[in-house]
């Protein structure tokens, strides 16, 4: 603050402390007096005008005393900094880096072994709960069990893959799947034949016709991604249709929506978030769960 306001600030704290004082001893009686004010109540009772205790106007005093010593020692004063120059700032600081050392320490036990070993380590496992619950269970679920639109990390079903390796750039790098709107590039029929076929990829009960349909559409359109026996492809994250685990859900209603309007799931980078052994210990949890 400028100089004016710092003085501005001392002059009225200064002036206060002193008529406190003043205001105090001016008060002040010095003695006992046997004259009562007039006032009585009850027929009896008498109100008399006698000095404070002397221990209760010197607790009046101690305030006082101890504004000037805080104000000595603690920034308060206008620009004065205080005595020891202590700034909250300064504590803050210390006080992260504290935190800090003790981070660094925990982390320091794991050495340099990578998420699959410490996913049979406890301490490692207690740790990278609370980062899951801390920064993922809101996507995943607390018991990573995942929604529609958000994958199950307990099934060890993965869309991107479930080596350690991968599992942490997912965490760092994020991931984004995409899967085109496509039900426009087909007629009605065709799309319902499709729908259809992947739905019921494995089920022998249906239509063989219908089954030819799709299937012709399948390898033209979906192969190129989901793979020519739809198992998927972890390089684009596109899921395996052959299986009874879905993103989006597997009912006919559900697979129509997702080749009508497409999907475009959002894993988002947490490597600005999170540190290198936070991740480290948060794959290790992930990968526990299905190991
Ligand atoms: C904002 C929501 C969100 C948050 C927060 C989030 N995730 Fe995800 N995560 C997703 C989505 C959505 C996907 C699927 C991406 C896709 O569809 O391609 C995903 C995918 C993944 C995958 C890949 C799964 C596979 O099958 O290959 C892993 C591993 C993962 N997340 C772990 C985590 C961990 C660990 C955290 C916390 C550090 C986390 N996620 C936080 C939404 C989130
Ligand atoms: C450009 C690559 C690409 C093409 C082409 C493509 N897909 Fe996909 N598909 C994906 C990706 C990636 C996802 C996962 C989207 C996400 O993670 O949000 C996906 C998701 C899906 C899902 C949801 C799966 C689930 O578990 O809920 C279905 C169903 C699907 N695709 C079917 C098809 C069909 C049928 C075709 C052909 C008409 C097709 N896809 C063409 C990449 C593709």
């Amino acid at each position: 603050m400028s100089a004016f306001w710092s003085w501005f600030v001392i002059a009225i704290t200064v002036m206060s402390m002193i008529g406190a004082l003043w205001l105090l001893f001016s008060n002040a009686k010095g003695k006992m007096t046997t004259e009562d004010t007039g006032h009585v109540w009850d027929g009896d009772l008498r109100e008399y005008n006698n000095p404070l205790p002397r221990w209760w106007l010197n607790l009046f005093v101690l305030t006082v005393v101890f504004a000037v010593v805080y104000l000595a020692v603690y920034p308060g004063l206008g620009n004065f900094g205080g005595q020891f120059g202590w700034t909250s700032d300064k504590q803050l600081q210390e006080r992260l880096e504290k935190v800090e050392a003790k981070r660094e320490a925990i982390f320091a036990q794991f050495g340099d072994q990578g998420p699959a070993e410490l996913s049979k380590n406890p301490a490692a496992l207690s740790l990278g709960k609370d980062v899951f619950l801390n920064n993922c269970a809101g996507c995943h679920g607390a018991d990573a069990k995942g929604a529609i639109g958000f994958p199950n990390l307990t099934d060890n079903d993965w869309l991107y893959g479930g080596s350690p390796e991968t599992i942490v750039a997912s965490i760092t790098n994020g991931r984004t799947g995409i899967m085109p709107p496509l039900g426009a590039t087909m007629d009605k029929d065709t799309l319902e034949a499709l729908v259809k076929t992947v739905a019921h990829w494995g089920d022998p009960s249906l239509d063989p016709a219908v089954r030819e349909k799709g299937m012709a559409q399948f390898n033209t359109t979906c192969m190129a991604c989901h793979g020519p026996d739809g198992k998927g492809n972890p390089m684009l994250g596109a899921p395996n249709l052959t299986d009874n685990v879905w993103l989006y859900g597997g009912t006919t209603d559900r697979i129509r929506q997702t080749l009508v309007n497409g999907r475009q799931g959002k894993m988002p980078a947490h490597q600005p978030l999170l540190s290198k052994d936070e991740i480290k210990v948060v794959a290790a949890y992930v990968y526990s769960l299905s190991h």
